[in-house]
């Protein structure tokens, strides 16, 4: 598979902070990476970085092999690259429908200003992401699963070759995680890359071909989920140390 995104050496600082520091990663055509770690760990930063919001302050980030880590997050955004946001963002007294309208007039699949054509894209996505009978809901109303799905259908009416999730399943109920793990594994049967940060780790662990583990802005691990999961280095990161050496936190 060829590498559709590549950060070298990716870091970020906020004032003294250095929320990412020297971070190296790839994520093939066609994966679904799951990128893991404590909070404050630098999960978000690293998507910001990569969406041009918070470009790195050392490193680089390429996109199919072009130097992207300058760019404005528009035009990173049309070249194909498209986030969600941990804190869901719609338009609140927008309708559901135009709020989905609205991302199908920007971003890779851009409509040239046809609004009949940016009616269609938005419909075909609240079809897929099972929202039609919420269309002229106002985006205020809708239940936080609803408004996880309607932040991932204004997403994806940008059509995104690479899509960035963060967390998207976090305050679900596990019907509604189930759901959501459904849409993702058709998200990439549908020819889209994820890249995705998860605190569920069941939902995290099941989609996931392949884990990177961030801590206090580092990357400690890498690697195949069920590897990653019994990493001493990650159960420390997550859990403290007598967790790692097999002691009780009690003992
Ligand atoms: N805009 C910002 N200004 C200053 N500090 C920030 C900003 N965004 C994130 N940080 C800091 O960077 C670190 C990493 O944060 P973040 O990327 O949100 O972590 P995560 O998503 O892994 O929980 C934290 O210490 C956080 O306080
Ligand atoms: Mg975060």
């Amino acid at each position: 598979m060829a590498i559709l995104l590549e950060g070298r050496k990716v870091s970020r600082n906020f004032g003294g902070l250095a929320a990412l520091l020297n971070v190296n990663f790839q994520v093939r055509s066609g994966e679904i990476v799951g990128l893991i770690g404590p909070n404050g760990a630098g999960k978000t930063t690293l998507f910001r970085c990569i969406t041009g919001v918070h470009p790195p302050t050392f490193g680089r980030i390429l996109f199919k092999g072009e130097d992207i880590s300058k760019l404005m997050p528009h035009h990173i955004c049309v070249m194909g690259i498209t986030n969600t946001h941990q804190v869901v963002k719609p338009f609140p007294e927008m309708t559901v429908l135009d709020n989905v309208r609205v991302g199908a007039f920007f971003g890779k699949g851009w409509v040239r200003g046809e609004v009949k054509d940016a009616t269609q894209e938005a419909l075909r996505v609240l079809e897929f992401t099972g929202l039609t009978s919420k269309a002229n809901f106002l985006a205020r109303n809708l239940t936080l699963p609803d408004r996880k799905r309607l932040e991932v259908a204004r997403a994806l009416a940008t059509r995104p070759e690479l899509l960035l999730l963060d967390e998207v399943v976090a305050g679900l109920n596990p019907t509604e995680v189930d759901r959501m793990i459904r849409l993702i594994q058709q998200l990439r049967e549908s020819g889209i890359t994820i890249f995705m940060v998860e605190h569920v780790m069941r939902a995290v662990l099941s989609v996931s071909d392949r884990l990177i583990v961030l801590n206090f802005g580092e990357k400690i691990a890498e690697g195949p989920p069920d590897e990653v999961a019994r990493n001493p280095q990650v159960i420390e990161a997550y859990l403290g140390k007598n967790y790692a050496s097999g002691k009780s936190h009690y003992a």
